[in-house]
């Protein structure tokens, strides 16, 4: 039998100060009514000054080994998803493996933004298939909250967006379900449109590549064109789960559950409606989370098994939309 990779082992964990809509009131031109109704988001997780992604992503590595009930030791490789670093470079990868104290396997950075677990968990699959590796702890993990505009020009941005890690470990399969793990992974881009979601500088294409002009511009802080991506983000994610289901000869009447990368609510509601799927098979937690960009949809995978709703044997297709633009789908059968 061909080998498959599986989600062994999974955990989450946010940084423990709640911010509401009304605390962001007080520091932003904004109300809990426009916030709720553009984004359905009431609650997001900030960190204190000095924790960074890979902090998070320690955590929730933590708790993902202890799921998968294995040492840390065995661990063969480790992947990170993250647009917001610790530092400009390295990548947090090598980092979470410090704090490990995993020496000295390999440790590999994904920048592939919002769609950055799928793109990571496609690159594990790959190596597990391979034969290359055996368990590959894969982490995203976003710490937002301190780079964002908290003035009305990014006020858009700074409301949705919250902070947060989330892991799995992939392990091959070497069980009898032949039908069980990873189906497929299908993923997608089109950087025409890379800065409709972007973080301009600090950049190497500039000299000084760090400015006090840049602060004064807010080319520093994130920018987007909210409704191209809105627009892009209902069209690629239904687009991009079709084709998995596809390739599969599966149908949308055999999806138990349809875990869409949290950006907005609304896009949730409207990839659902697109695909023709029952809101009720939807996972949606951005109300208490916010958008957590690459831990978006591990944070929901995670809450979602320990609620009990994901269950041995359910298919479970995730979907993301993001930066870049990226988009990406995944078919498990749990
Ligand atoms: O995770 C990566 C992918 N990201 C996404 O998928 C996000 C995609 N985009 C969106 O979710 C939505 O575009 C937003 C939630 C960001 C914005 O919703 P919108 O319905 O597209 O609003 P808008 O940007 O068109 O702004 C409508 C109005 C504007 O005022 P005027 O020009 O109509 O007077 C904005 O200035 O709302 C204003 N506005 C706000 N008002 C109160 C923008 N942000 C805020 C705010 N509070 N936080």
């Amino acid at each position: 039998m061909a080998i498959r990779s599986f989600i062994a082992g999974i955990g989450h964990f946010l940084p423990p100060q709640t911010v509401t809509n009304f605390d962001l009131e007080k520091v932003i031109n904004t109300t809990d009514e426009w916030i709720q109704q553009r984004s359905g988001i009431q609650t997001r997780h900030h960190v204190e000054p000095g924790t960074g992604a890979s902090d998070l992503g320690t955590q929730a590595a933590l708790k993902a080994i202890e799921d998968a009930q294995i040492d840390a030791s065995e661990i063969d490789f480790i992947i990170a998803a993250t647009l917001s670093p610790d530092h400009y470079f390295p990548g947090i990868g090598v980092m979470i493996q410090a704090n490990l104290g995993l020496f000295p396997i390999g440790a590999l950075d994904v920048r592939n933004q919002c769609s950055g677990f799928i793109y990571g968990l496609s690159v594990a699959d790959q190596y597990i298939k391979a034969g290359t590796y055996k368990k590959i702890l894969l982490v995203a993990a976003e710490v937002q909250s301190p780079n964002l505009d908290y003035s009305d020009d990014g006020r858009d941005i700074a409301v949705l967006f919250g902070d947060g890690g989330a892991a799995v470990i992939l392990e091959a399969y070497e069980g009898e379900d032949k039908d069980k793990g990873i189906l497929s992974t299908h993923l997608f881009s089109d950087g025409r449109f890379f800065k409709d979601l972007w973080m301009e500088v600090p950049s190497p294409r500039e000299k000084p590549v760090f400015s006090y002009d840049m602060i004064d511009s807010k080319r520093c802080f994130p920018k987007m064109n909210g409704r191209h991506v809105f627009i892009n983000a209902v069209e690629k994610m239904p687009d991009a789960v079709n084709t998995a289901l596809a390739q599969n000869q599966l149908s949308i009447e055999d999806v138990d559950h349809l875990i869409p990368h949290q950006a907005n609510d609304r896009i949730s509601l409207m990839v659902a409606k697109k695909l023709g799927i029952p809101v009720e098979k939807v996972i949606r937690n951005i109300d208490h989370i916010g958008n957590t960009t690459a831990a978006s949809i591990p944070i929901a995978l995670d809450e979602a098994l320990k609620e009990g709703r994901v269950k041995e044997g359910d298919l479970v297709v995730l979907t993301a939309f993001g930066s870049g633009f990226t988009w990406a789908s995944a078919v498990i059968r749990w």
